[in-house]
């Protein structure tokens, strides 16, 4: 059995994620221009007129209706700027709905321990929706992104998907 998902505000101590919406797309263009950021992930930052479109089709959803597409802003609640994102691809899988999790995090803002704080909240989140385990799929050599997994409760497999280690925690239910 599968359900579409949608994603709902998350708070933090420090953060509200807010579902992603096509308005987002000109203050996100500045927090991810920098082109480090796509070191391990491959690509290049996007216009913002690019991330507009791309937020038009993320927020649209997956064509699939087993798949649920789910996008959070990440809003640094203090200086109200918006400091990156998470996401949650949510599949029907052999034993349930598998979520497979990433997030990016602006040069600016990094090491202050946003992306460990929202990708806990969000592995909390996914945890009280129908979702029976949690991935994550990450370079080998990507140490920041290895320490936030494992801060959401995530552990290392042998598994490997296009060069990238898979990461997994079961959701007890
Ligand atoms: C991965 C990423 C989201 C981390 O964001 P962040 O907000 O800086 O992460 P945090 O501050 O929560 O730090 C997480 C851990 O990484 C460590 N870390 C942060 N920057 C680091 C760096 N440049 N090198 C090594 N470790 C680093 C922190 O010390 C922390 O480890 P600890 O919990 O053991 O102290 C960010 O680097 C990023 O967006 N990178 C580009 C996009 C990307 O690759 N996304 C991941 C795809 S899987």
């Amino acid at each position: 059995m599968s359900t579409t998902l949608t994603a709902q505000a998350i708070s933090t101590r420090r953060l509200d994620l807010l579902p992603l919406r096509v308005e987002h797309a000109e203050e996100m263009a500045t927090v991810l221009s920098d082109p480090a950021l796509h070191t391990f992930i491959g690509g290049t930052p996007d216009s913002p007129q690019a991330l507009r479109s791309r937020y038009g089709r993320m927020s649209a959803g997956s064509p699939d209706p087993a798949v649920s597409w789910l996008n959070w802003v990440i809003r640094l609640r203090d200086t109200s700027c918006l400091t990156g994102m998470v996401q949650a691809t949510v599949s029907p899988s052999g034993h349930g709905s598998v979520a497979e999790i990433a997030w990016v995090v602006g040069t600016p803002w990094q090491g202050g321990g946003i992306a460990t704080e929202a990708a806990r909240e969000l592995v909390a989140w996914l945890s009280r929706q129908p979702v029976h385990t949690v991935i994550a799929h990450i370079h080998p050599e990507h140490r920041a992104s290895a320490a936030v997994a494992a801060a959401a409760g995530l552990t290392p497999t042998d598994e490997r998907h296009e060069g990238e280690i898979r990461w997994r925690r079961s959701i007890r239910r």
